[in-house]
């Protein structure tokens, strides 16, 4: 069915594959970012989210000029995809890393929620799990990466995604709301797949990522599945492909490149050191763009 999405972020990386894919999918987009999304049939609303005062009325306005004919007002909201942030350090300075993305996503979630409205996916981040932008070679605690991971980041983003995660949780606890966080690999847009064989030829050059991504279109189906599915309260889900970014079997190619973190469960053959098997198993997702069908076998 048809739904009503208001997309935060939806000009950036992500947005931009993730917006067309649930506008195919058949529902209404309605984008709040600083800086406008040029696809058609989308409105951009200018809104700095870090604003309350602005996050609130961007949640309960028009999504464009037709809103205009019922003469009813705006019509609900179903789901909220809170996608807007500083997306990783380095950007911002560090205070305003955090601060922005903790204000933007307390504000989206109290203001969707105390708006009446019942879903909201907020973008987490493979960060949490403590290594990607950890001061020097940091070890994870065990494979595969699952959900109930002790998430210890050491930066200011992955923190900032700690906390949202927190946000979420004491949201969805108080009003019974949906909020589903994903905690989103790597992305990669079509054309980056000529990225990959640099990838495999340097294995530790891709520890910080867990040899693991998330195709952007891909990353579309898993917002397109939580947006389907109600009911489930606060949940965590990773958002990652299937399989690691390496030739060799992951047993085999853990045991090599991260000798240090033990196995805790049997792994498929070339399962993603981030395990994407809850999305499989309770949102139904079926990867469509597996690296290995972009990039020449070597
Ligand atoms: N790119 C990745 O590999 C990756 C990995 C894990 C998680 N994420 C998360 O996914 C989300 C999307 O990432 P992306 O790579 O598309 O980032 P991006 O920077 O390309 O896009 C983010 C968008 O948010 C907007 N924005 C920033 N601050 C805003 C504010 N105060 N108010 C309104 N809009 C604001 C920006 O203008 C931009 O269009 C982010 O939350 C990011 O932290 C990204």
């Amino acid at each position: 069915m048809s739904k009503r999405i208001v997309f935060t972020g939806g000009s950036g990386k992500a947005g931009r594959h993730v917006v067309p894919y649930l506008l195919d999918k058949g529902h209404e987009v309605f984008n709040l970012d600083l800086v406008p999304l040029n696809h058609p049939g989308v409105n951009t609303l200018i809104t700095d989210l870090t604003d309350s005062g602005q996050t609130f009325n961007a949640l309960s306005m028009h999504f464009d000029f037709k809103g205009l004919e019922t003469g009813k007002g705006p019509a609900p909201v179903d789901a909220v995809v809170h996608f807007a942030a500083v997306p990783r350090i380095l950007i911002r300075p560090d205070n305003t890393t955090f601060q922005a993305n903790v204000a933007s996503t307390y504000n989206v979630i109290e203001a969707a929620v105390k708006l009446g409205i019942r879903k909201v996916i907020i973008a987490s981040s493979e960060t949490t799990y403590g290594v990607c932008f950890a001061e020097g070679d940091k070890d994870f605690h065990t494979f595969p990466l699952e959900e109930d991971y002790d998430v210890d980041p050491m930066d200011s983003y992955g923190l900032s995604k700690v906390v949202n995660e927190k946000t979420a949780r004491a949201f969805a606890m108080r009003t019974g709301a949906d909020i589903y966080a994903l905690r989103i690999g790597n992305v990669i847009e079509p054309h980056e797949y000529d990225r990959f064989p640099a990838f495999v030829a340097d294995p530790p050059s891709r520890k910080r990522n867990a040899w693991s991504y998330i195709d952007a279109r891909d990353l579309g189906q898993i917002v397109h599945l939580c947006v389907e599915k109600d009911g489930l309260g606060y949940q965590v889900f990773n958002a990652v492909n299937d399989t690691i970014t390496a030739n060799e079997p992951t047993r085999d190619f853990l045991k090599r490149w991260a000798p240090n973190t033990p196995v805790h469960r049997e792994l498929g053959e070339y399962e993603a050191p981030i395990a994407n098997k809850k999305i499989r198993e309770v949102l139904g997702f079926k990867e469509e763009h597996n690296w290995r069908n972009y990039v020449p076998k070597t």
